[in-house]
C-alpha cells in the first residue's frame, strides 16, 4: 500500500533484506543486541554493527541510548548504508508518557536521516513487539508522525514501513482506515 504519489509504502517483508540507504533497528538502551528485528539486524548485518554499538556506549552513550532517541551506525553485511537504532517505549498501558515516546522514536530516527542525507528509510514497527505496544495504538501514532514529516520535509523521499507478516500489515491498513 502506497500514499502520497509512493512516497511512504507499507509492506510485509524482511527488514534486513531491504535495499534503502537506511534501515531503523528496534534496539533497547544498551545497544548491545537483543531479539527480535535488533536480533535480526545483528545477525545478518555481522560484528562489525555491535563493535561500533560499544563504541557509542564507551564514547558517546555511557548510559545508553534513551528512549526515544536515535542513533546511526554503518550496517555491515547489510544491503543498506545505515543502521539508525532507536529505542521505543515498553507498553505499560498508554500512561508513562508511551504515545509521546513512540513519536519521538520515529522523529528522531528521520531527524538522524536527514543529517545523514539519507534518500530511502524502512522502518519497522517499532514496539509493538517484545515491548507489547497495541499496533492499532501504534499504528495512528506513526501515522500522524510520518505524515507530518512528509507534509513538510522532501528528504527522505521513500520511506517503508516494513511490517514482518502479511497479517501484520494487513492489521496496520485497518487501524489506520478506522480512525
Ligand atoms: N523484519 C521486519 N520486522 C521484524 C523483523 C524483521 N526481520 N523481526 C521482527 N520484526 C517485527 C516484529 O514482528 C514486531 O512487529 O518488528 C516489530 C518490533 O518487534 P521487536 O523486534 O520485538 O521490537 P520491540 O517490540 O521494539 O522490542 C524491542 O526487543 O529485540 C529486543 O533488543 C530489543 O530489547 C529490545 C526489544
Amino acid at each position: 500500500m502506497t500514499w502520497y504519489n509512493g512516497r511512504l509504502e507499507a509492506v510485509s517483508g524482511d527488514i534486513t533484506a531491504c535495499r534503502v540507504d537506511a534501515i531503523v533497528n528496534a534496539a533497547n538502551s544498551t545497544l548491545l543486541g537483543g531479539g527480535g528485528v535488533d536480533g535480526a539486524i545483528h545477525k545478518a548485518g555481522g560484528p562489525s554493527i555491535l563493535a561500533e554499538c560499544r563504541r557509542l556506549r564507551t564514547e558517546k552513550l555511557p548510559d545508553g541510548l534513551p528512549t526515544g532517541h536515535a542513533v546511526a551506525t554503518g550496517a555491515g553485511n547489510l544491503p543498506c548504508r545505515h543502521v539508525i537504532h532507536t529505542v521505543g517505549p515498553i507498553w505499560f498501558g498508554g500512561s508513562r508518557n508511551e504515545e509521546t515516546l513512540l513519536a519521538n522514536a520515529y522523529r528522531n530516527s528521520l531527524r538522524t536521516a536527514l543529517e545523514l542525507g539519507v534518500k530511502s528509510i524502512a522502518f519497522p514497527a517499532i514496539s509493538t513487539g517484545i515491548y507489547g505496544y497495541p499496533p492499532d495504538k501504534a499504528a495512528k501514532v506513526v501515522w500522524n508522525v510520518l505524515c507530518e514529516h512528509v507534509e513538510h520535509k522532501e528528504q527522505p523521499e521513500k520511506i517503508q514501513l516494513v511490517f514482518f507478516s502479511p497479517a501484520s500489515l494487513a492489521a496496520f491498513i485497518n487501524a489506520l482506515s478506522a480512525r
